[in-house]
């Protein structure tokens, strides 16, 4: 089994990235797995910075082949956000439940349907290779919470062509259709030709 650490500690991603990669030889890391894992500042303007900062600091701090993600949900009628402020859309701290509030305050005097996507920038660096990747699920913000599964926005959210929410959707089912998982299984694909090519 091949090594490969995953700069994140939000469990939800971690159990999507985990079952991505399961099939492939890789065995995944997270940070929970890891003593001293750093602190990281996301204090970059996109996804792709943001996901290249994660990995940069994990990838000096241990010097194993390494994973990393950022993502967040835009919506059409916000302009975009809560974009890179996905994670703290409602205050630095908060909870997902806070961000769901949040954001159904904010589009209740706009009207539906509330467009939005989720997009993920998903990167790999190593000695001698960095290489990145993007997905997207373009869907809609819906007025009720329904589901359990999932975490964040999942709960809000109805991918076109599904009656279920993200949340109401089992981890097989998500990773179907996720922006984290189209962006994760296009960097895999990318990651075999670069080990291919040692
Ligand atoms: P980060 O990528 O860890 O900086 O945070 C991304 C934030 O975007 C999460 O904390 C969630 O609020 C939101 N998000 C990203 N991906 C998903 C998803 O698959 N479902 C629901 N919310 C998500």
């Amino acid at each position: 089994m091949k090594k490969l650490i995953f700069a994140s500690g939000n469990k939800g991603k971690v159990e999507e990235v985990k079952k991505i990669f399961e099939n492939d030889k890789y065995e995944i890391i997270s940070l929970h797995d890891l003593d001293n894992a750093p602190e990281i500042v996301e204090d970059g303007d996109t996804f792709e910075a943001n996901a290249r900062i994660k990995a940069e600091i994990i990838f000096n701090k241990f010097g194993l082949p390494t994973i990393a993600d950022d993502s967040g949900l835009a919506v059409e009628q916000l302009d975009g956000a809560p974009g890179v402020y996905s994670a703290r859309y409602a205050f630095e701290g908060c909870t997902y439940d806070d961000n769901n509030k949040k954001l159904l305050t904010e589009l209740k005097n706009l009207p539906e349907p509330h467009i939005a996507k989720f997009v993920c920038c998903a990167v790999y660096l190593d000695e001698k290779n960095y290489l990145s990747s993007i997905g997207e699920v373009h869907g809609k913000i819906i007025k009720e919470r329904r589901g359990t599964m999932g975490f964040g926005y999942d709960p809000i959210f109805l991918p076109d062509n599904f009656e279920k929410t993200l949340a109401e959707l089992n981890l097989e089912e998500k990773n179907s259709i996720s922006h984290r998982s189209v962006a994760f299984n296009k960097l895999k694909k990318q990651i075999l030709v670069a080990e291919r090519k040692r």
